[in-house]
């Protein structure tokens, strides 16, 4: 979800008008999400870098956030979509954790697309909890298999990632989904996120649709 504050920027407002805006983009695209069919779709809200922020940018969007994971509901349960929390719950304000969790059991039964909201996700720290992880189960050295490692990973039982799509014209992965990624198509534009809606969703599919996929064969 990159661009928000260019976005704002462009228009002379301030960057938290941005993020108000990319709210709106990401109610947009979950639901065309959910209409092409898609079985999971992660959005990369907020990183484990991005504390670095100035204090009252975090505090802005902690505060969006919350406001708007309630009026997420209602699109949630009318499509049958399922959502979950991706990222460290520990770090994050009480009441964040607790409003994505409360989602989570709200939606916990809906039969349709997954929708991963990545808060306080860093891939690194996922991959460092997931080996902590084999250590504390007692894994003997060969015991420790790409199978292992990815059951202990916060996305533990979803699809490798098909398509990654980047926002704002960035050339960059920026600690998101490095193992789960492996083998994913890319898709890059400079379409800013809040400017990133239904048609540009479809465009990007297409465009993957398009990818020949060989998964190191040939
Ligand atoms: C992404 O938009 C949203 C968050 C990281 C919360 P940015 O805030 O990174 O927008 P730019 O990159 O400054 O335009
Ligand atoms: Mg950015």
């Amino acid at each position: 979800m990159d661009g928000n504050g260019r976005w704002a920027a462009q228009r002379g407002w301030p960057r938290i008008k941005g993020h108000k805006a990319g709210v709106q983009a990401a109610q947009d695209i979950l639901e065309a999400a959910s209409d092409l069919g898609i079985e999971h779709l992660t959005l990369y809200a907020f990183s484990t870098e991005n504390w670095k922020r100035p204090g009252l940018e975090v505090t802005m969007i902690m505060a969006l956030l919350r406001m708007y994971l309630r009026m997420f509901l209602p699109k949630l349960r009318s499509k049958g979509i399922r959502f979950h929390h991706l990222g460290a719950a520990e770090g994050l304000p009480p009441g964040v954790r607790q409003d994505l969790a409360g989602l989570e059991a709200q939606t916990a039964g809906h039969p349709g697309m997954v929708f991963h909201l990545a808060v306080n996700y860093g891939s690194r720290l996922e991959l460092v909890q997931a080996a902590r992880r084999c250590v504390e189960d007692g894994l003997a050295p060969l015991e420790v298999t790409e199978e292992a490692l990815a059951r202990r990973l916060w996305t533990a039982g979803v699809p490798d990632v098909d398509l990654m799509i980047r926002t704002s014209g960035e050339l960059r992965i920026s600690n998101f989904l490095l193992w789960q990624a492996a083998y994913a198509e890319f898709y890059l534009t400079e379409c800013l996120w809040p400017d990133f809606r239904g048609p540009q969703l479809r465009e990007a599919v297409e465009a993957y649709a398009q990818r020949e996929r060989r998964f190191g064969g040939i």
